[in-house]
């Protein structure tokens, strides 16, 4: 369990997230909408403390998230991982090499500086790249893949950590409609096969309904609205959304929805249609 209790973030006289009081269950698939500046990104950021509130307490299982310090803090960070927009990979290094720095924290700085990633590290990264469909591109420079399989790479990444919570601020924004549907539709799967509490801010309506459970609506960083995606009316969104209501709305940009005129319905690639030569000649190649 998720505990907000009246947590409040100024910055300045800015009042990003204003007194809110939440509890978030094991194992929901939760979605954050709002318009921008709403406080989505400040509410995700305080729960792995990239930003650290203001006043008020979150609690994760009963302990206080917003009091670590030190070596606990660390820990809590590798156990609440996050994916973001731009994917924060670095371009230039293997996949694999991308999804491995997820066991940075179990594995230990010293050695990660050297490069002494374990074979059993490795044989992880390549399980969680072809949970992902994507453990074919395991060799391959990060920055030669479509942005859709980039988040998927940064996904593979945040699953090695072994986290307790997956956290992903807009993860589809930058996606066609295609891409963004096999990375929802990954996180989905996350969240059902392990879970795993899934956290997830999303610009557009009909993907945080598609998706999620349970439904956020923030405005001028208070929560509007909390409850399933069926109680979600088009009315109390279009007040959520306010001049934003058109896009977020429309399924033209960053959705999920595809319709009649794209390339069909994508898919998860199960592992069995991965090319199986490919997968034993990325392991023998680590
Ligand atoms: N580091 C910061 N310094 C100053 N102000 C900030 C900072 N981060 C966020 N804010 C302000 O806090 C408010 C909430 O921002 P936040 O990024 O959480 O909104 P958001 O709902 O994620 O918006 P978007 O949909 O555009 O990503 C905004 O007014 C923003 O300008
Ligand atoms: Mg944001």
């Amino acid at each position: 369990m998720l505990d907000f209790e009246n947590v409040t973030k100024r910055f300045g006289t800015t009042t990003a997230v204003d007194g809110v009081t939440l509890s978030i269950p094991q194992g929901q698939m939760v979605g954050v909408i709002g318009r921008s500046g709403a406080g989505k990104s400040t509410l995700l950021r305080m729960i792995n403390r990239l930003n650290d509130s203001s006043s008020g307490k979150i609690l994760f299982g009963g302990r206080e998230i917003t009091a670590l310090k030190g070596s606990d803090l660390r820990r809590w960070r590798n156990e609440c991982a996050m994916v973001f927009q731009q994917f924060n990979l670095v371009g230039r290094l293997q996949v694999v090499t991308n999804v491995m720095s997820g066991r940075l924290f179990q594995h230990g700085f010293a050695s990660s500086m050297l490069g002494l990633f374990s074979a059993r590290e490795r044989a992880f990264a390549i399980r969680a790249l072809d949970r992902l469909g994507m453990a074919h591109a395991a060799l391959q420079q990060t920055d030669t893949l479509s942005g859709g399989q980039q988040q998927r790479v940064a996904i593979a990444r945040a699953l090695v950590q072994e986290p307790k919570i997956m956290l992903a601020d807009e993860p589809i924004a930058s996606l066609d409609p295609l891409n963004a549907k096999v990375v929802m539709d990954a996180l989905r799967s996350i969240n059902q096969e392990d879970g795993l509490t899934v956290i997830c801010n999303l610009h557009t309506l009909d993907t945080a309904r598609a998706y999620c459970d349970r439904i956020i609506g923030m405005q001028d960083g208070r929560v509007v609205f909390d409850g399933p995606a069926r109680a979600l009316t088009d009315s109390v969104a279009r007040e959520i959304y306010g001049a934003e209501a058109e896009s977020a709305f429309s399924e033209a940009v960053t959705s999920t929805a595809l319709n009649g005129h794209g390339p069909g319905q994508p898919k998860m690639p199960e592992p069995q249609e991965q090319a199986e030569e490919q997968l034993a000649a990325a392991r023998a190649a680590l």
